[in-house]
């Protein structure tokens, strides 16, 4: 197998510091509790101490290290291709909220950042969806004419500052690129004080809604009268959210490039081979990242493919012939587009969720705050209609019958898993595999060293059985986007329970 080039580490933490703040004390009481610092749980919670609440926000490792570290971090409300499709799919009155509500969080990230001064790379720059050949041309043009028709600031060009031809692209003027983390990490220091928490390395486990609502922690219990929880996927299993979105692994790579023959602006391809960049400064000089190759979490083993393919994009259309770093990230993808973003469900009236951004989380989880913030507050929000966590959703989908229809048979055929393979010893080095030893399935991975590590492979969020993830070293489970180390670990939720040892 060739070696995958770059360091594996985000560039965005690897060029910040890693947040110190203290775990959960038990026995406290908040106005508000958020579930998650990511970026839609600390713009919540900015805006919600902003209006004069009391906040404690919980994360289960540090500040930024999940999904909102490991983003391309575009700030825009070009999204590939959307405009054309909801105006079909839910008309024109819907499509333009949609537009409207994203170049609001666009806004509202832009006087975030000049109010509270955030030394975060924050630049306006233009967004692109490009065609790569005269037959994708239509879809391009029907997007543009959409985009006009709703307002949104939309020209279709031929020519931009990318090295090689393209047949066409949407552009989107005045969008926004920042450095995530410089961002949040900032945000997120000034929500303590005044009453207001921030917590590291405390995992929630569950939330009960009372009079007040019971936040149960590894660590203890937090009261408080409202909950919003922000983690990519709600890990509370209510709202049934794992069955109304997909979760979708994709790649980057990040290179040191010529400031001279940097593009100017973000740009996304579109087609199954699609490619998303952009520059971010770096040392004294620019830094390409490379994106796409995504696929639904838990079906493809060998994933270092995926990063070579963006290192030979790199190397063809750039020049590049080193790269600095390479990760990889994951969302969940919603059925029918839009986001949801209100009330965990109809008979609850304290717990709030945001999930199924479709890998354009940098304004969409910024509109979630924005949202979630005014229905604590009482104020009215033009678009929290639109978004209704609790809204009726068409399962009746071509693409939403084949996921469902993926995880119906990953709940069957993942019992029959593994059971070729009966001993340790079929492990390799480096190896991950499935084996039924003793008749149980155990995810056993052999390091370098030699040494095993096993565990039972079967999910502890609802029973699937999770496959190997070569390049990341995880055991990712298909159902519903858990993540777990090879020993166990939680990577990624919904999952509030380590996979089980295996002596
Ligand atoms: Fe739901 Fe694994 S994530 S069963």
């Amino acid at each position: 197998m060739t070696l995958i080039a770059g360091k594996p580490a985000s560039f965005w933490i690897d060029s910040t510091p890693t947040s110190t703040f203290s775990p959960f004390i038990n026995n406290l009481v908040v106005d508000v509790a958020i579930v998650g610092a990511g970026i839609a749980g600390l713009t919540a919670a900015t805006l919600l101490k902003r209006a004069g609440k009391t906040v404690a926000v919980i994360e289960s490792k540090r500040v930024a290290m999940g999904v909102s570290g490991h983003t391309t971090a575009k700030v825009t409300s070009l999204h590939k291709l959307i405009y054309a499709d909801l105006i079909q799919q839910l008309g024109e009155d819907k499509a333009r909220l949609y537009g409207e509500s994203n170049q609001a969080a666009i806004e509202q990230v832009a006087q975030l950042v000049k109010e509270e001064q955030i030394d975060c790379d924050f630049s306006r720059q233009s967004a692109y969806t490009f065609a790569d050949s005269p037959e994708q041309l239509s879809q391009i043009e029907a997007e543009v004419e959409a985009a006009i028709k709703l307002g949104l600031p939309a020209s279709f060009v031929k020519e931009t500052s990318l090295p090689f031809p393209i047949a066409g692209a949407v552009k989107f003027e005045n969008q926004a690129q920042f450095h995530v983390r410089k961002y949040l990490l900032h945000l997120a220091k000034t929500i303590p004080g005044n009453g207001s928490y921030l917590f590291d390395d405390t995992r929630v486990e569950t939330v009960d809604e009372d009079s007040p609502c019971q936040v149960q922690t590894t660590r203890g219990v937090l009261k408080a009268k409202d909950v919003i929880v922000t983690t990519n996927l709600p890990i509370l299993d209510q709202g049934l959210f794992f069955a109304k979105a997909y979760p979708k692994r994709s790649y980057i790579v990040a290179a040191s490039i010529d400031p001279a023959k940097a593009p100017d602006g973000m740009f996304i391809g579109i087609g199954e081979h699609y490619r998303s960049l952009r520059t971010t400064p770096y040392n004294d000089g620019v830094l390409l990242l490379i994106g796409g190759e995504s696929h639904k979490t838990g079906t493809v083993t060998q994933t270092e493919e995926r990063y070579l393919r963006l290192e030979d994009y790199g190397r063809t259309q750039f020049g590049i012939d080193s790269f600095e770093y390479r990760w990889s990230s994951q969302d969940m993808v919603s059925f029918d587009k839009l986001p949801y973003i209100g009330k965990l469900t109809p008979v609850n009236n304290h717990i709030y969720v945001a999930t199924g951004f479709s890998l354009w989380g940098m304004t969409k989880s910024t509109l979630s705050g924005m949202i979630l913030s005014d229905l604590i507050l009482g104020r009215s929000n033009p678009w929290a209609d639109l978004y209704d966590a609790t809204r009726a959703t068409p399962f009746i989908s071509e693409t939403s019958i084949k996921e469902n229809l993926d995880v119906g048979k990953h709940w069957i055929g993942d019992r029959l898993k593994g059971l070729d393979k009966s001993s340790f010893a079929d492990v390799s080095k480096g190896e991950g595999k499935l084996l039924t030893i003793d008749g149980n399935k155990v995810a056993a991975y052999r390091d370098e060293k030699g040494s095993i590590h096993a565990v039972s492979a079967v999910c502890p969020h609802l029973g699937c059985i999770v496959d190997w993830n070569s390049a990341e070293k995880s055991w990712d489970c298909p159902c519903h986007g858990s993540r777990f180390s090879c020993d166990g670990q939680i990577l990624h939720g919904p999952a509030v329970k380590e996979m089980e040892r295996v002596k």
